[in-house]
């Protein structure tokens, strides 16, 4: 897993995905740039969201709120007061992490003990092998299972109560080291407030403290009245919008899974009280529907319930994706009330609230809320995409396969050779094709070097002009998944190409 994560994040740099940002000055730590072919790839995943969310549905309407928001709505939000994660400093490394984080992976760890013991007896065993028997009755296991529950119920409980004394007694009881350096000597956990700051104006005591967002829901929340009453929208009605996020996350690892500069896809979607599960169990399976149409694999998904809820929540569930350092959560589905909204009402003092015809009466409406990271959407794409395939005759390929529809080019277009008047009848189709996809040409090296460089950048289809082409009008059409070739007449390109890109 490890060797297949180096191996994405190389890849993206190696064909224009990704790039550490200003990566001529060493980079900035969990920051990074999307080059020539991640611009395009993140636009189609964005794309394919709005279509899907706004365009498709009559009552979901967009937004494009500003990053800068007056500073109360972080107030009311509640990120000012609890928008934390708990820190602890090692103070002879002087190395800084995320308390939880230190104790989840120790716990991991334990597990790995325990999943080793299991894979050994079931190596030895074999068919007459039962698992939970073998756990229930080895001593070792026991030991590792029940000691990994432990440390995370207990670290549940602690964060809960914010009762970070509780944490660093927990790091302290279990001996805990500093992963880098092997030292047990921890300062007290603090509370470390995620939200970037920054200044409104230029002259020093009239300038006023603002944030950067750390979310784009904010944004749609304040809007709420402006766009219900604008757009006329009835109840149920949803308002998404697509934009930057930042947050001090203290851990930086994991490339563009976890950044400090990020994009979200949110959607709120407005409800009755009191029908708010209802449409919270329709959003789990409208959103599981959307992943299942990009066809990325169902085993690599699973839903993760929260019995820990945040103080705002009634519902909540994360969609996790088999990244590869594992399960992770790419989505988060939650039902919010009318915490938001009458956070709002109360810090505003406007009304935020809804004329039910129907009912014949006024309230706060409730929010089911579905909230997507699009770089790791992104993360999710570009991983499960790229394999190695081994090929007859002992060689092997590098291929990506995207799905088409989020493919940074749909077609390359490969003259032959350079010569004969290929390159031109080549460049035509180009200028042809160019206006409704992404069409890349090119002219270097063998025909078979090009074909695997267009396998390796994600490149669904590689159409090729040979000497045929002058008589029969006709290329050969090379399909990046299965290696197939065969003739088309250039004039049914067009229809082919879209055949596959279609919605
Ligand atoms: N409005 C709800 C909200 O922001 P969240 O679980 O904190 O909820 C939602 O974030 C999604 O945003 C996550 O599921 C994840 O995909 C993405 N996300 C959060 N923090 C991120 C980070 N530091 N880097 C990249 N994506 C992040």
């Amino acid at each position: 897993q490890q060797d297949k994560f180096k191996q994405v994040i190389a890849h993206a740099k190696e064909y224009g995905y990704i790039f550490s940002s200003s990566e001529i000055y060493d980079g900035l730590s969990a920051v990074y740039d999307y080059g020539q072919n991640g611009a395009e790839l993140k636009k189609n995943i964005k794309d394919y969201w709005w279509k899907s969310m706004v365009q498709l549905h009559d009552n979901i309407v967009g937004l494009d709120a500003a990053i800068l928001m007056h500073p109360t709505t972080w107030k009311a939000s509640g990120h000012v007061d609890a928008f934390n994660d708990p820190l602890i400093d090692n103070k002879d490394s002087k190395k800084r992490y995320r308390a939880d984080v230190l104790v989840e992976d120790y716990a991991e760890k334990i597990n790995q003990k325990a999943q080793k013991e299991i894979a050994k007896a079931k190596k030895r065993f074999g068919d007459k092998f039962d698992e939970a028997e073998f756990v229930s009755t080895n001593p070792r296991v026991i030991r590792y299972k029940t000691e990994e529950k432990e440390i995370l119920e207990r670290l549940a409980k602690s964060l809960t109560n914010e009762d970070l004394a509780d944490v660093k007694a927990l790091i302290e009881e279990l001996e805990i080291a500093c992963p880098e350096t092997g030292s047990k000597n921890w300062t007290d956990v603090k509370q470390f407030n995620l939200m970037f700051g920054t200044k409104l104006g230029a002259s020093a005591d009239s300038a006023t403290d603002l944030y950067l967002r750390p979310e784009t829901a904010q944004g749609i929340f304040v809007n709420f009245a402006n766009v219900q009453k604008t757009g006329r929208m009835k109840i149920p009605f949803g308002i998404a919008q697509i934009g930057k996020a930042f947050r001090n996350e203290i851990v930086a690892r994991q490339f563009i899974f976890r950044q400090r500069e990020f994009e979200q896809m949110e959607m709120q979607f407005f409800v009755r009280p009191g029908e708010e599960l209802t449409w919270f169990e329709k959003w789990k399976e409208t959103r599981q529907q959307w992943h299942a149409s990009l066809g990325l694999g169902e085993e690599n998904y699973r839903f993760h319930d929260h019995e820990k809820m945040a103080h705002y929540a009634n519902a909540a569930t994360d969609i996790e994706f088999n990244f590869p350092f594992g399960f992770k959560e790419l989505e988060g589905i939650h039902s919010r009330t009318d915490f938001d909204l009458k956070a709002h009402e109360e810090h505003s003092g406007k009304k935020l609230q809804f004329f039910d015809p129907e009912m014949n009466k006024n309230y706060v409406p409730y929010v089911i809320e579905t909230s997507i990271g699009l770089d790791r959407m992104f993360l999710a794409v570009f991983s499960s995409s790229l394999q190695e395939e081994e090929l007859e005759g002992g060689t092997s390929r590098t291929v990506l396969k995207l799905p088409a529809i989020l493919a940074p080019y749909k077609a390359a277009i490969l003259p032959l050779v350079k010569k004969d008047g290929l390159p031109e009848i080549a460049q035509e189709i180009v200028d042809d094709l160019k206006w409704d996809f992404n069409i890349t040409y090119d002219e270097k090296d063998a025909v078979g070097r090009r074909y695997r460089r267009q396998d390796a950048a994600g490149t669904p289809f590689c159409i090729t002009v040979d000497h045929d082409t002058k008589d029969d009008h006709q290329v050969t059409v090379r399909n990046r998944d299965t290696m197939e070739q065969k003739r088309v007449p250039i004039a049914e390109l067009k229809s082919l190409i879209q055949k596959e890109v279609d919605f």
